[in-house]
């Protein structure tokens, strides 16, 4: 299992915690990151001892989506995102056998929000803010969430956050079914961990079974490849390579 330094892991009463470790960088992820919680998932899946895995961030903010960096990286020519980690996170976060609980606090942009797509049970803050900028870095929806989104809000409340680039509070997120509830601030590590802990002591077999009757495999797989291509096709356009300068510049994208 591969380990990084903004990747806690810990297994307390059959529950895996994954806490993204990097506040100072508002959790953002990085490729060594991805494949640290792929390999902790993929351990989490096969060691009958962990019954559910809790997905959480160090500090307010829960997750600023995809290290900007590796998408800049990837731009350039000087990495390939394509063979990267990222791949092998998505698999083992959409595939997971097990249940997957998300404690979100503070923002929550990008694959930080996509990846609650994925999770089974989700508690927010109230206050939290979510947001899918995809489209304003030049770039598509990923993590099936072009699937998704639309299945769980409706086709003009997705394209709205993904087009419009506009945010949801965690109420709202609520409200829309993204959440299971929103919860003041210091109460969401709790009742997120409460949750998981619930799910640990639930026949793991019935609740493996469940899962695969809920989620449509086949469709979630095409649509993580037809993204993945999407995105790759993406990265390489001057709107993305523009935007990526722009954050690295801090200021606004060209309009
Ligand atoms: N990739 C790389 N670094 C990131 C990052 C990201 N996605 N998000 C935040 N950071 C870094 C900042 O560069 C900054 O680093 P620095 O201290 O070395 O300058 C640090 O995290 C703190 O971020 P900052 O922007 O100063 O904090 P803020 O509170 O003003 O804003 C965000 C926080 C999350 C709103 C803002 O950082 C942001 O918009 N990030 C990009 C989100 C994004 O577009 N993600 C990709 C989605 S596909």
């Amino acid at each position: 299992m591969r380990h990084d330094p903004h990747i806690a892991v810990a297994i307390d009463q059959g529950v895996m915690s994954i806490t993204l470790d990097r506040a100072a960088k508002k959790n953002a992820i990085t490729d060594a990151m991805y494949g640290a919680i792929a390999d902790a998932l993929d351990h989490a899946a096969t060691d009958p001892a962990i019954r559910a895995v809790l997905l959480r961030g160090a500090g307010a903010d829960f997750c600023a989506g995809n290290d900007i960096s590796m998408f800049a990286a990837s731009a350039n020519g000087t990495e390939d995102i394509a063979t990267s980690n990222v791949g092998p996170f998505l698999r083992a976060l959409s595939t997971f056998p097990k249940a997957l609980v998300a404690a979100v606090t503070g923002r929550a942009i990008g694959i930080g929000v996509t990846m609650l797509l994925h999770c089974d049970l989700v508690y927010v803050a109230e206050d939290a803010e979510l947001a899918t900028p995809f489209i304003d870095l030049g770039l598509v929806p990923e993590a099936a969430s072009a699937l998704l989104v639309p299945a769980r809000i409706g086709h003009v409340r997705a394209f709205a956050l993904f087009v419009l680039g506009e945010r949801l509070s965690g109420r709202r997120a609520a409200e829309l079914g993204i959440a299971n509830a929103a919860l003041p601030a210091d109460q969401v590590a709790d009742a997120a961990l409460a949750a998981a802990r619930a799910v640990a002591l639930k026949p793991a077999s019935a609740i493996a079974a469940t899962k695969w009757l809920m989620r449509d495999a086949g469709a979630i797989e095409a649509a993580l490849s037809a993204d993945r291509d999407a995105f790759i096709r993406q990265l390489a356009t001057p709107e993305a390579a523009a935007a990526f300068a722009a954050f690295a510049a801090r200021k606004a994208p060209p309009a």
